[in-house]
């Protein structure tokens, strides 16, 4: 009889709960008795006490928590499983268990814990859990819809009252390295500025630029989206020269929303106020693309490791959930979608 095991790594994301559920749903089905590995890869290097790093999982124990936020496995980064000895050591760990597949869900970092472990012999299914997108073979990963939905509903209630004190507003959504949750709220918002991290060099005069612009055109409640990741790429620029009020406030701090909307202020005389939407994102309750995204991905992965089959990524094309090779999914690299950020910016 297979036995497997389930976890979640990496940011937490709407659906990672529901894409547990389900993988339970179908496991119990197919009659392998399953394990949750909790806090990601630390469940399975012995960090923490055994109570704190597996235990079994029924399909009981998950229906009452399928469209709850969060993961209830827990979910975190682990910093030692970058080493091969610690990925050993889980291999070790999951085949003392009896253990013949894992699934596991997060997102690209977590897919690259999972290629260590296949290669060393245990079927891996990896299935998408990341809010921000930028897993390039998949249209879609669990929990961005969610994400986007939540920025939408935020800047919608932002532009309303930006409207009403002819204040612009510089709102920040999540996204270390990948654009696409702050171009598709922009995109659904009617957003007028987008800045995101695949735009090395962008520069901070370009934005004063535009937003005094639209200022001057009548539009006093232009919003611009930014995504977190995105302060990194931008080209340094000498702030002490013009901020001399804001200096104090800021030395040594890195460029963030609040300095962002200050300097636009300063530059355009112009009331700019900013929003952060935070957690809010990746804690939310998933949509229903999400959630019935996590029930196609479960039954997927649950058919491969029934097959004996692993090393392998579930993922959406065309708007279908597939799978392919887990290493040729890694190998495809994030492709930005620069006329949509340049049909945002323009006008
Ligand atoms: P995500 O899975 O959302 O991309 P991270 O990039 O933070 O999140 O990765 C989550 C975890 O996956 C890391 O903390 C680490 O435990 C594991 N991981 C990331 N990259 C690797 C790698 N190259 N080799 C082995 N494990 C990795
Ligand atoms: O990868 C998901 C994500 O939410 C990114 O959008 C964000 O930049 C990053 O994680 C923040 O991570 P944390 O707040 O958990 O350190």
């Amino acid at each position: 009889m297979k036995k497997i095991a389930v976890l979640t790594s990496g940011g937490d994301s709407p659906g990672m709960n529901a894409a547990v559920t389900e993988v339970s749903r179908f496991a119990a089905m197919a009659g392998m008795p399953l394990i949750g590995i909790k806090r990601g890869f630390n469940g399975l290097i012995g960090k923490y006490k055994p109570q704190d790093s597996f235990a079994e999982l029924s399909m009981d124990t998950m229906l009452d928590i399928a469209d709850q936020p969060g993961t209830y496995l827990r979910t975190a980064r682990c910093e030692e499983f970058y080493l091969p000895e610690f990925q050993q050591k889980a291999f070790r760990f999951l085949k003392s268990l009896n253990v013949t597949g894992l699934v596991v869900i997060g997102g690209d970092g977590s897919f690259q814990g999972a290629k260590a472990l296949s290669a060393m012999g245990m079927p891996c299914i990896g299935i998408p859990g990341t809010i921000d997108n930028d897993l390039e073979y998949s249209e879609t990963s669990l929990g961005f819809d969610t994400a986007v939905n939540v920025c939408v509903n935020a800047v919608r209630a932002i532009r309303a009252t930006s409207r009403s004190h002819d204040r612009p507003a510089v709102v920040q959504v999540m996204g270390r390295d990948c654009g696409d949750i702050a171009m598709s709220t922009a995109m659904s918002t009617g957003s007028e500025i987008v800045i995101v991290p695949e735009v090395s060099n962008w520069r901070i005069e370009n934005v004063v630029k535009r937003l005094d612009s639209l200022i001057k055109r009548g539009n006093t409640r232009a919003t611009i989206v930014v995504a977190e990741g995105a302060y990194k790429t931008m080209k340094p620029y000498d702030f002490a020269s013009f901020l001399k009020p804001y200096t104090q406030v800021y030395e040594g701090e890195p460029m963030n929303a609040r300095r962002l909307a200050h300097v636009l202020r300063y530059k355009t005389g112009t009331e700019v106020r900013y929003n952060i939407i935070g957690y809010t994102q990746r804690g939310h309750e998933p949509t229903a693309q999400d959630a019935a995204f996590a029930f196609e991905s479960a039954h997927m992965a649950i058919e491969l490791l029934k097959r004996g089959i692993g090393n392998e990524v579930i993922g959406m094309r065309h708007g279908r959930v597939f799978h392919m090779p887990l290493d040729k999914a890694l190998n495809i690299k994030p492709r930005f979608k620069r006329q949509i950020y340049q049909l945002i910016n323009s006008l």
